[in-house]
């Protein structure tokens, strides 16, 4: 049994009506659902939090070492500058990987740049909603090779 906490970050919660031509017209509610669909048949067991706080989400991210084997991470803008988002990766020492509605490096300069994949297992971007199952799929396929 696996434990996996999702993080979505600032203004995820808007997803549906959020620029739909660039984030897909599903609702995060309609992305976790399908998220838990994906994790049952692979004996999982997942934790949402979506916040527009960075540090309500390094929170999260430090309580995960009391439980969780890894981390789904869609970080929204601050992927491109929160270097304390990505201290809380490294310091938690979990597995995270991070995901993106829209491709971040077709997209403006500012957006092509992760302060945070180097320190993820990987990035998947590009995919819409899809993204997130591709990156349960990854991280869930990372923690099972692991010795
Ligand atoms: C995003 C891309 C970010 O640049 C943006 O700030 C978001 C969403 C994505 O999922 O495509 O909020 O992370």
């Amino acid at each position: 049994m696996r434990n996996i906490l999702v993080l979505h970050g600032p203004n995820l919660n808007l997803l549906g009506t959020r620029e739909p031509e660039v984030y897909g017209r599903q609702t995060m509610d309609d992305i976790n659902q399908m998220l838990v669909e994906q994790a049952a048949s692979y004996q999982t067991t997942l934790r949402f939090l979506q916040s527009n706080h960075e540090g309500a989400l390094i929170d999260a991210i430090h309580e995960a070492r009391e439980w969780a084997d890894g981390i789904l991470i869609n970080p929204g803008a601050l992927t491109h500058y929160s270097y304390a988002l990505r201290d809380a990766v490294t310091a938690v020492g979990l597995p995270a990987v991070e995901v993106h509605l829209s491709n971040i490096h077709a997209r403006e300069a500012f957006r092509q740049q992760s302060v945070l994949a180097a320190v993820c297992v990987g990035q998947i971007s590009g995919f819409g909603a899809r993204s997130y199952l591709l990156g349960l799929q990854a991280l869930l396929g990372y923690l099972g090779e692991r010795p």
